[in-house]
């Protein structure tokens, strides 16, 4: 799958594109499947807002089928690849819960801040490739990008480790008042299946979830081979240090992977 000229045009612009129902949703059924199973793993890499309910599992793709596929799927893969210009590595993956009434606040910031900050990143060449597996709308926390923000990039923050469960470089107050008045604030909505591209330097951040629905997300970080990380400070498991290229699946693998589920049964 390429992007379009236009395609490719809004994201130098707006530093965003929205790629909807992208996933049917025998493909997202089938993924999701596996959720209860990871959720229920006592494991670091499984994650936990201060309630107990699960903010993000880290690292699926080593401990889960259908994640794993996630993380190479073509769908999402060949597409950064072209954005970037090359093979392309994963230098982060998590599944975002963003559970229904707990789900928890993130701050305002730039993933490339912390990936500078933390990891030694060279250059924003990396960017994060994210698939909704449940309908993202008004009530369930969606998350607010700045569009164009972008360009201007990487801003002063400080390192947040009391707000959330989860350490975060965050951007101040006065930066954000003054970067919306600017940029404005887009709200990435849409159904089950649809994906949203963004760039590295990017501000965004997303509310808690005071809803009935959960709004769970799996973000793939993906970061250009010659740009990989120097610094190994994080867990492995947070910011991973195989730079070995992602070999795409075949377009079809989680409807194989499916029918594979559903003959063992
Ligand atoms: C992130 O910015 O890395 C996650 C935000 C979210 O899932 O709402
Ligand atoms: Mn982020």
């Amino acid at each position: 799958m390429k992007l379009s000229e236009e395609q490719l045009q809004q994201f130098d612009e707006l530093g965003y594109v929205m790629l909807p129902d992208l996933f049917d949703p025998a493909e997202i059924a089938a993924v999701t499947a596996d959720l209860p199973r990871i959720y229920a793993m006592d494991r670091p890499e499984v994650w936990r807002e201060s309630t107990g309910v699960v903010r993000t599992a880290f690292a699926a793709h080593h401990y889960s089928e259908p994640f794993a596929l996630i993380g190479k799927h073509p769908r999402l893969v060949e597409p950064v690849k072209q954005l970037l210009g090359g093979d392309v590595y994963i230098h982060q993956y998590k599944i975002n819960a963003k559970a229904a009434f707990d789900g928890d606040v993130w701050q305002w910031h730039q993933d490339y801040g912390t990936w500078a900050r933390d990891d030694a990143m060279p250059e924003p060449r990396a960017m994060n490739i994210a698939l909704f597996l449940d309908d993202v709308t008004e009530f369930n926390g969606p998350l607010w990008i700045m569009p164009g923000s972008h360009k201007q990039g990487v801003f002063e923050a400080g390192h947040d480790l009391a707000t959330t469960s989860y350490p975060l470089w965050t951007l101040d107050k006065q930066t954000i008042a003054e970067l919306a008045n600017t940029h404005g604030i887009f709200s990435a909505k849409g159904r089950a299946g649809s994906v949203l591209m963004f760039h590295s330097n990017i501000v965004h951040a997303s509310s808690p979830n005071i809803g009935p629905w959960g709004r769970t997300i799996v973000y793939l970080s993906l970061c250009h081979v010659d740009n990989h990380i120097r610094q190994f400070k994080r867990e492995e498991w947070i910011a991973h240090r195989d730079f070995t290229p992602v070999q795409s699946a075949p377009d079809d693998c989680l409807k194989s992977y499916a029918a594979g589920q559903v003959a063992a049964e």
